[in-house]
């Protein structure tokens, strides 16, 4: 790779960094429901944008001020939204470089920003000024999980109010048993980008592959590039494709 591609790659890292500090562009928030997220054309960059607040910066009064939510949407989550995108940019970059030595920083901020787009996403549209009961097939399974709805809130109160330092309380869906499961989320940023579905894994723990190839991790690997199963990745991708999380 040539000198100057390094230099832009290491000058851009920088400049991601920065963006979440200084990222201060302020959309405005929309009276109606957001729209549907729309289907990006066959030529349209893969990218994220921020949905419209539902709701006026003041409407959670008294229990978030209208300035926080005005701060923590206009600044905060926008800023993760730009920068997700800018870092999908550097990656695209990156590949056509064939140069994949800041890979560890691209994963970090890919999941980091791309989470905390996501989760935001999640918090403006799970908060409504009148608030309100489960009702239905999710009731009901509330109640299968935790049986009963007061322990839920017992549960996912007391798993949120106890996060270490920075983080999210998360109410999910676990596809395995079929139930509902309280989750910490101490630091979105840790490798995983919340609301992505797997379609391929490679077990890169010690026991995976030491009995052969010892400490040579990257053979293990190179030969596991050889033996996937792409069937099962395109019935798995089939299987969620037409789901959205928002
Ligand atoms: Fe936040």
């Amino acid at each position: 790779m040539e000198e100057c591609s390094r230099r832009d790659l290491l000058k851009n890292a920088a400049g991601v960094s920065m963006l979440g500090l200084l990222n201060l562009y302020a959309p405005a928030y929309a009276e109606e429901k957001p729209a549907e997220p729309k289907k990006p054309a066959a030529n349209e960059p893969l990218e994220c944008s921020q949905a419209p607040l539902p709701y006026p910066y003041d409407a959670l009064e008294p229990h978030i001020d209208k300035e926080t939510i005005e701060i923590h949407y206009t600044r905060h989550h926008a800023a993760y939204v730009k920068n997700f995108n800018s870092t999908l940019q550097r990656l695209d970059f990156a590949r056509t470089m064939k140069d994949m030595i800041f890979i560890k920083h691209w994963c970090k901020e890919l999941a980091f920003n791309g989470s905390g787009h996501v989760l935001h996403t999640l918090y403006w549209s799970n908060m409504s000024a009148q608030g309100g009961q489960p009702k239905g097939e999710l009731a009901e399974l509330i109640e299968k999980s935790f049986k009963k709805f007061e322990n839920f809130t017992d549960q996912f109160s007391a798993a949120t109010k106890t996060v270490e330092g920075s983080g999210w309380g998360i109410l999910a869906f676990e596809p395995c048993t079929k139930r509902l499961i309280v989750l910490q989320s101490e630091k979105h940023q840790d490798m995983a980008l919340w609301g992505t579905y797997p379609l391929l894994v490679c077990d890169v723990w010690e026991h995976a592959y030491y009995l052969k190839y010892r400490s040579a991790r990257g053979t293990y690997v190179d030969n596991f590039m050889k033996i996937i199963n792409w069937s099962e990745v395109e019935r798995r991708y089939e299987l969620i494709k037409g789901l959205k999380i928002y």
